[in-house]
């Protein structure tokens, strides 16, 4: 039997403070017509210090397991792609994990910079058509506000806080997720990245003096590398699927640059009107910005069922990818799940967890 893999549920989770491009003509020498013409962006959601990519993730994943009605127990697989992680370890997958009670699931985190969404969406793609994982949620999580230099203008007016999600499901019905392409060129790394913090340049004072715990990024050649790769990806996804760009209802591109996104329309031959494009809200958001433009899309009716989507990205690494999707919507299914409940009750099964964990520490500390 064939299994496919469809996308049955969704949701975001956007922080409640925006930062308008007037308010960081406040912190650095920019203005808003400058960053409206370069970029497109007009402001960006800002993480509250309690908010963090875990916390924006799994009320994401919460509330795409709610439109799939799912429950949190019958999630096998949870991928959160995420380029400003909770920590290097432990994964930001797990914490999540915790936190939405998905007490079955195997939890990692995917780090392909802003093509992490496409990449995970791919891997859960394949756990579900191979048929060990029966459902998956995908996460794009992200508070690059706390990774950015505020005094770097050529960075911190370019990214935004949140976060997105995906639920996978397999069935033997066509559809969902019919073709992916993933690209990478490493020789390429240093024109995005955070220097400081890995093994290879651990945090010292003197790297924080130097600020390489910032994001670094050669701006310009980052935007000749993705006008190049975009059309491209999209192009050869659309062929895999067997299709033709004329089949295409909409293309959800990573919102980083207005001008890329239209440089790939140009490249395509396309109308703007096919491309999602919502990034003068919240800036580039990573591994989130396809996820949030997608839920978007939904809301606002632009995408629809059995409509032939392609998710574009690239970023960091370098990276690159694109996937071909017929969209699906929710499985049918009984009896409603009370997410609110189940909330709670990872919060308890949480706290009782570490209760037994440090008893069990007491007694065996007792006997050793
Ligand atoms: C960052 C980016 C907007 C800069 O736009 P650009 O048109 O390439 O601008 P440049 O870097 O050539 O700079 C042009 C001038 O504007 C200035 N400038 C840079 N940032 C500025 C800002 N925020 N406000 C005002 N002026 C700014 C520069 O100092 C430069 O001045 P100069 O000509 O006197 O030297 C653009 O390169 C870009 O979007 N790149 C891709 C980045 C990206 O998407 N990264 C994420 C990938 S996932």
């Amino acid at each position: 039997m064939t299994l496919y893999a469809h996308i049955t549920g969704w949701g975001t989770a956007i922080p409640e403070k925006t930062l308008t491009n007037d308010d960081l003509a406040k912190i650095v020498e920019t203005n808003d017509e400058w960053i409206r013409e370069r970029t497109g962006i007009e402001r960006r959601h800002i993480a509250a210090p309690q908010e963090s990519s875990a916390s924006l993730g799994a009320d994401a994943a919460l509330k795409a397991l709610k439109v799939a009605n799912l429950h949190p127990r019958d999630v096998d697989l949870i991928i959160c792609s995420t380029s400003s992680p909770q920590h290097l370890f432990p994964a930001t997958a797990s914490i999540i994990q915790d936190r939405i009670g998905a007490v079955n699931a195997g939890a990692f985190d995917l780090l392909a910079a802003c093509t992490g969404f496409i990449f995970a969406l791919n891997m859960a793609t394949q756990a579900v058509r191979g048929g060990s994982v029966r459902n998956a949620v995908v996460i794009g999580a992200e508070t690059l506000s706390r990774l950015v230099d505020w005094n770097d203008r050529t960075t911190c007016i370019l990214f935004g806080d949140g976060a997105g999600a995906f639920v996978i499901q397999g069935s033997d019905q066509p559809g969902g997720v019919i073709s992916a392409v993933m690209r990478s060129d490493g020789s390429g790394g240093d024109l995005l990245s955070l220097p400081a913090g890995g093994s290879a340049m651990p945090a010292t004072s003197q790297t924080v003096a130097d600020g390489l715990h910032y994001i670094q990024m050669n701006g310009r050649e980052v935007f000749r590398f993705a006008t190049r790769v975009m059309a491209n990806a999209t192009r050869e996804t659309i062929e895999k699927a067997g299709l033709k760009i004329e089949d295409i209802d909409i293309i959800i591109p990573h919102q980083a640059n207005l001008r890329i996104i239209d440089a790939a329309a140009r490249g395509l031959k396309l109308p703007m009107d096919k491309f999602m494009v919502n990034l003068q809200e919240y800036g580039n958001t990573s591994t989130a910005s396809i996820p949030i433009a997608t839920v978007e899309a939904v809301e606002s009716g632009r995408l629809r069922r059995d409509d032939k989507v392609v998710f574009v990205g690239f970023g960091g690494g370098l990276t690159w990818g694109a996937v071909t999707v017929i969209w699906t919507g929710p499985f049918p299914s009984e009896k409603p799940v009370n997410f609110q409940q189940q909330r709670r009750l990872a919060t308890v099964r949480s706290w009782l967890r570490r209760l037994v964990r440090f008893l069990e520490g007491l007694i065996w500390g007792r006997k050793g």
